[in-house]
């Protein structure tokens, strides 16, 4: 008989994951404690933009006309329990208020919730970003708690999906890292993987302990990539080079790639910037905090560029004071092809202006219902070009499609000042130049 799965958790994760294992053709199950979420999913509504996902909802959730109808919503974690043979926990873990630490209380409550209608051999599949260690420790308080016992096993499946991009890496992902105990629990995961296993995806089994490590240790690495074309861009500003030529001629070396070498006001969102956080909190509880110490300085090449951009703002503006200056942000989200404004570099330098005075306006395509929650004192426009409209400079900060495709010349006339600054070295400054906009870039002074 085909597996039975359920999702707990259905965020950006969690219903993606839920989507796409309805897509492999499994009976799903998913659970979130916010009844909002729950009714949205039901009518085949995605609380938050991902391309692609709402679709897929509606493919297969149960009621929706058309449907396989392999994909329904619950509450009830004894519905769940009685349900699936697989579990998967997908709520997050953000930082902890006030600290670099990590927040596991959803997770905690998660388990702690389940274990105890777990009545029937079960496999919880842990995938939420957790401290290396975790998976131990909930092993055995699953076990302990869960009236089958020690047939209520863990295993441990990093997820590493991007925002904007996210049903397709969880439906053709790159790799496939489980951690497990048992060639039982192995074996299980290979049923549910098949598909994607089927296609390529490499499939790497491994303990508890290097599962967790795989996806702290990638987010670490792509935010030292980032960093360090971060930090070269700093050195280019100094000695009058060009990071953008740069970064292209250091990634035709393979071993380096040219992805993720992208200099500008730097990452943010939800996962980034503390997981590099919460890698380094863990590792001082280990005693081996030493060898991240090098993560704090990418943190802080990461949270310097916001200042650097509003800076750059400043003196093209003739240096002195924002005040009674007119400020075109474009963008709010932390990257394009999403509404997430989590830590978003964007809105952060959006903010620094407005409290230095700055009268600032700002429009993203996806992301301004989210900017409006979290900043309801900037000022919001419904368009690019009423946000440019008597902008005394324009802000370039999140590099949407929509941007690149503006047209410089219609822009220019509403603008009082012909200025741009691209805070995310993606639009063409030629194109800019020719209708007659200053255009300057972080890291390019000479281009
Ligand atoms: C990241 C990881 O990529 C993903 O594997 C993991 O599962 C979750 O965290 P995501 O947060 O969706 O995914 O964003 P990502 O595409 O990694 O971008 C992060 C930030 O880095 C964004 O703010 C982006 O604008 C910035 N970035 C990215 C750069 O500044 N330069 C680059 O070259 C690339």
């Amino acid at each position: 008989m085909a597996l039975k799965i359920t999702v707990i958790g259905t965020g950006y994760l969690g219903a993606t994951h839920a989507a796409a294992m309805a897509e492999l053709g499994f009976e799903v199950l998913g659970l979130d404690v916010v009844p909002e979420k729950i009714e949205m999913l039901q009518r085949g509504e995605v609380p938050m933009y991902e391309p692609g996902l709402e679709e897929l909802l509606r493919k297969h959730v149960a009621g929706i006309e058309g449907s396989s109808g392999r994909l329904r919503f619950t509450m009830d974690f004894a519905e769940v329990a009685a349900f699936g043979d697989v579990h998967f926990v997908c709520v997050n873990t953000p930082q902890k208020h006030g600290e670099y630490a990590c927040d596991m209380s959803y997770v905690d409550s998660a388990f702690a919730q389940l274990a105890p209608h777990l009545t029937r051999p079960a496999l919880v599949v842990g995938k939420s970003t957790v401290p290396v260690g975790s998976a131990d420790r909930l092993a055995r308080e699953l076990a302990a708690a869960a009236p089958v016992g020690a047939d209520a096993e863990l295993a441990w499946n990093p997820e590493f999906l991007r925002e904007g991009l996210a049903v397709q890496d969880t439906l053709h992902p790159d790799r496939i890292v489980v951690g497990v105990r048992s060639t039982h629990a192995e074996k299980l995961l290979r049923e549910v993987y098949a598909g994607p296993v089927g296609e390529g995806s490499p499939f790497v089994v491994t303990d508890f302990p290097t599962a967790e490590l795989v996806k702290t240790s990638a987010n670490s690495f792509l935010a030292t990539k980032i960093s360090f074309i971060n930090a070269m861009a700093e050195v280019c500003e100094a000695a009058g080079g060009d990071v953008v030529k740069l970064a292209e001629a250091l990634g035709y070396d393979d071993r380096i790639g040219k992805k993720f070498l992208r200099a500008g006001i730097g990452f943010g969102g939800g996962c980034l910037p503390k997981d590099i956080r919460a890698f380094m909190a863990r590792a001082g509880e280990l005693g081996a905090d030493q060898a991240l110490t090098f993560l704090r300085e990418i943190d802080s090449i990461n949270m310097r560029r916001r200042g650097q951009m509003v800076e750059m703002a400043r003196e093209a503006l003739g240096g002195g004071s924002f005040l009674g200056k007119r400020v075109a942000v474009l963008g709010a989200t932390f990257k394009p092809d999403s509404d997430d404004v989590r830590d978003s570099p964007a809105l952060n330098v959006a903010g620094q202006i407005h409290l230095q005075g700055g009268q600032v306006t700002v429009y993203d395509p996806k992301g301004m219902a989210n900017a409006r929650r979290l900043f309801p004192t900037l000022g919001y426009a419904e368009t690019a070009v009423e946000a440019v409209r008597g902008a005394d400079v324009v802000l370039h900060l999140t590099e949407w499609r929509e941007f690149r495709e503006l047209d410089p010349e219609a822009l220019g006339e509403v603008a009082s000042n012909r200025l741009i600054l691209d805070g995310r070295n993606a639009l063409d400054p030629g194109v800019w130049r020719a209708a007659s906009w200053t255009y300057r870039a972080m890291g390019r002074p000479s281009a």
